[in-house]
């Protein structure tokens, strides 16, 4: 007897995985432009530079949208909305208990980070998509640049307070990770049928983030244990079937 299988999950295409991921591209940028700005609100002296980030990030959004346009690409903005929707609502609380370091770790830990191991992955098969590996590749070198500057100020906010880093980095990236991890696992299979691999994409999200952890200050096997002990519950948790959102 043939099982029917009427109810089974069709398998996204490959095109209907790149505008999934291309939407969360698009609209990843205008999250990271929304946070630099609500960072240049609350202090006014760093408020040139955060805002040139800000454009900066925009205009990523765009360059993304119009290589999309050229080939047949439609950001999946629906899609996107819903993944971002939980991390834009504690983006809102960090910005509402004006929390200048709670949005500069978000920023530079968990919206920075996926975006740079997302993109350095996208590169490997940017050929397929005429003219993104250029934008990408110009993004990617910004997003350094821009987790460059937030270390820089991390570093010299918490010098010789390491312990009250670890304290507000654990605090605000338990509930980005947790967010990013969901992510990580819906998006697992779009990035499969575009020729990614999501294992490679959250490896080198966890290495990235290891690596920051160091040049705040951390000494590596501090850095390494903080990095598996926020990690590992998420882990965990997939691995019994539950969903966070
Ligand atoms: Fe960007
Ligand atoms: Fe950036």
């Amino acid at each position: 007897m043939q099982l029917s299988t009427a109810c089974a999950v069709r398998p996204a295409t490959e095109q209907e995985s790149i505008n999934k991921l291309m939407g969360l591209a698009v609209f990843g940028e205008k999250v990271a432009a929304k946070i630099y700005l609500l960072m240049s609100e609350l202090k006014e002296e760093y408020a040139p530079i955060l805002t040139k980030f800000a454009q900066m990030e925009a205009q990523h959004g765009a360059w993304f949208m119009e290589a999309s346009r050229k080939n047949d690409i439609e950001p999946d903005k629906e899609f996107a909305d819903n993944e971002l929707g939980y991390l834009i609502y504690q983006v809102d609380n960090h910005f509402k208990a004006r929390s200048f370091e709670s949005l500069a770790v978000v920023q530079g830990f968990i919206v920075e980070s996926l975006a740079i191991a997302t993109y350095e992955s996208f590169l490997s098969v940017a050929h397929k998509y005429p003219g993104t590996h250029e934008v990408f590749k110009k993004a990617l070198e910004e997003e350094n640049y821009h987790v460059d500057w937030i270390l820089r100020y991390l570093r010299l906010r918490f010098f010789d307070a390491e312990e009250d880093f670890r304290v507000l980095a654990e605090r605000v990236n338990i509930q980005g990770i947790d967010c990013m991890g969901g992510t990580m696992m819906n998006i697992a299979d779009y990035l499969d049928k575009v020729g990614l691999s999501g294992a490679d994409c959250a490896g080198a999200m966890m290495d990235g983030y290891t690596q920051l952890l160091e040049k705040v200050g951390f000494e590596q096997k501090k850095a390494t244990k903080h990095v598996v002990n926020m990690f590992m519950p998420l882990f965990h948790k997939y691995r019994r079937g539950e969903k966070t959102k």
